[in-house]
């Protein structure tokens, strides 16, 4: 990375500087001067595509929640972040957030579980949700709320947030390391996995029962969906060809079709991704993290422990087997398909662009913009392959100021069907509606990717943006933030 410090995107005034700026760090992005306001918004624009009907372009992302009870229920807090989402003015919710599939599936112990005892949580989720969106934007017309079903797999902490308790598909070299796995730790049996797909079969026939318009069958950021996809050193009938790799989802689509025909199924895809990064050792000292670099990997080339990632050169991407993956979903009739990257765990710069990193992250490698430049630029690619699928973009957050004017242009433009948010909807969950409804834009309310969302969690806190959503100022879990991040 060059030694220029990296710009900080609240300090440039306008769209025109904006341009300057992404002119000068040599990056294509698309940029509209103007905001359109009404019915006329590219961003209120309804899409319309076989039997799906979404009523604008704006996605919420799942985040996921360290906030339900012990049982897997939602608490108050989580119930008070779907409001936000509904009031986000967004028709399309790619499920709020993840929900594990089974207890043990969970990524701490406070996530959101899909079980005969949590029915009336979740379709209380979905309830508050439908009604504060129809207070923001007068109808529900057009609106397709989604559950996203996980299994955590390697990142499983069902019962206690420093315990993690990982089910792996193959042994990794460098992300074994990580969580400390011994060269014998199990590996997933073939009939384990059967149950694991039961597991999603049952959560998804819930998702309908409770008058959700889909499941995403997850399919990123290092958990076990994602995990299957690189899983070239499994033997037998879950791991090697693209063909096993891709066995699980093949068996789950069919099963839920079988059980649940009216659901839709959609796909949320880390595309791209690289070899883990950690914080560079030679300029971290007394606690501060320093730049990530990747782990040396010299030795495990050709690398077969990713997907999506050039094989001879695993800090670089590789669009091919992504591109298989969505002519599979094509064949089997999936239709809504997310684009993120990597993986919050070992290259969250990837995932999550972000000026400030979390605790257990590293410094930016590379100025964010490049980053979020770079998930755009997959989406795009894959778009233009793959004019049929409805592609929800996702690393927007990071634009800050600038992300109406680049969410505008990049579905005018075709980059991109529709526009997600994440961490920005939790700070400020109205700005794409305000921006296109020609409201005054609240800057004091806009994420500045200070990372308090993904650190707090580590720490066993509430989710939730501790810096800008007034909920937090004087709670307890913010007493208790501020002298976790101290220690
Ligand atoms: C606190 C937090 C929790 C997240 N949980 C999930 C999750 O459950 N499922 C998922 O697919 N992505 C999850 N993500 C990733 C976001 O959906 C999104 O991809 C990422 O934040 C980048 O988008 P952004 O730039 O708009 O924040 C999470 C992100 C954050 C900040
Ligand atoms: S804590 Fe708030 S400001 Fe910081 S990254 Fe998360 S949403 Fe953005």
């Amino acid at each position: 990375m060059s030694s220029k410090p990296i710009l900080r995107l609240g300090t440039i005034k306008s769209v025109h500087g904006f341009q300057a700026h992404l002119r000068s760090l040599h990056l294509t992005i698309p940029l509209d001067h103007e905001l359109v306001t009404g019915p006329e918004s590219p961003l209120r624009q309804p899409l319309v595509s076989g039997d799906i009907k979404i009523g604008n372009r704006i996605v919420v992302h799942p985040m996921e929640g360290w906030d339900g009870s012990p049982d897997g229920n939602p608490s108050p807090n989580t119930i008070r972040r779907w409001q936000r989402f509904g009031r986000s003015g967004a028709k399309l919710i790619w499920g709020g957030e993840a929900v594990a599939v089974s207890h043990e599936a969970r990524a701490n112990p406070n996530q959101l579980v899909a079980a005969a005892h949590t029915q009336a949580g979740l379709s209380q989720l979905r309830a508050t949700l439908l009604e504060e969106h129809r207070l923001t934007t007068g109808s529900d017309d057009g609106l397709l709320i989604g559950l996203q079903l996980t299994d955590s797999g390697r990142y499983s902490r069902p019962n206690a947030h420093g315990r993690p308790e990982p089910r792996i598909l193959y042994h990794h070299p460098f992300l074994d390391r990580r969580l400390g796995l011994p060269a014998d730790f199990p590996v997933l049996t073939d009939a384990e996995i059967q149950v694991i797909i039961e597991n999603f079969l049952r959560a998804a026939l819930m998702a309908w029962n409770l008058g959700f318009d889909f499941v995403d069958v997850k399919h990123c950021h290092g958990y076990l969906g994602h995990e299957f996809l690189s899983a070239h050193t499994r033997p037998g009938r879950y791991g090697g060809s693209f063909e096993n790799r891709t066995r699980f989802l093949r068996e789950v689509v069919p099963g839920i079709r079988s059980i649940a025909p009216g659901l839709k199924i959609a796909v949320r895809l880390s595309a791209i991704d690289s070899v883990p990064f950690h914080p560079d050792p030679a300029q971290s000292s007394n606690g501060n993290l320093g730049p990530g670099i990747p782990e040396s990997h010299e030795s495990n080339i050709p690398y077969r422990w990713g997907f999506g990632v050039n094989p001879l050169d695993p800090t670089q991407s590789d669009l091919n087997e992504p591109v298989r993956f969505l002519s599979l979903l094509e064949e089997l009739g999936i239709r809504l398909v997310n684009i993120t990257a990597g993986s919050p765990y070992y290259n969250p710069h990837l995932q999550r662009p972000a000026l400030y990193p979390p605790s257990d992250g590293y410094l930016p490698p590379e100025d964010p913009l490049v980053s979020v430049a770079r998930q755009m630029d997959a989406t795009k690619r894959l778009k233009q392959q793959f004019q049929d699928l409805i592609f929800v973009g996702t690393g927007y957050s990071y634009l800050q100021d600038f992300l109406p004017h680049v969410a505008q242009a990049a579905i005018r433009e075709g980059w991109v069907d529709m526009v997600g948010l994440g961490r920005m909807v939790l700070s400020y969950p109205g700005l794409l509606w305000d921006a296109s409804g020609g409201h005054a834009i609240q800057r004091k309310l806009i994420c500045r990717t200070f990372s308090d969302c993904t650190t707090a969690p580590r720490k066993g806190l509430p989710s939730g943006c501790y810096p800008l959503d007034s909920f937090y100022k004087d709670s307890e879990s913010m007493t208790q933030l501020t002298i976790a991040k101290k220690s």
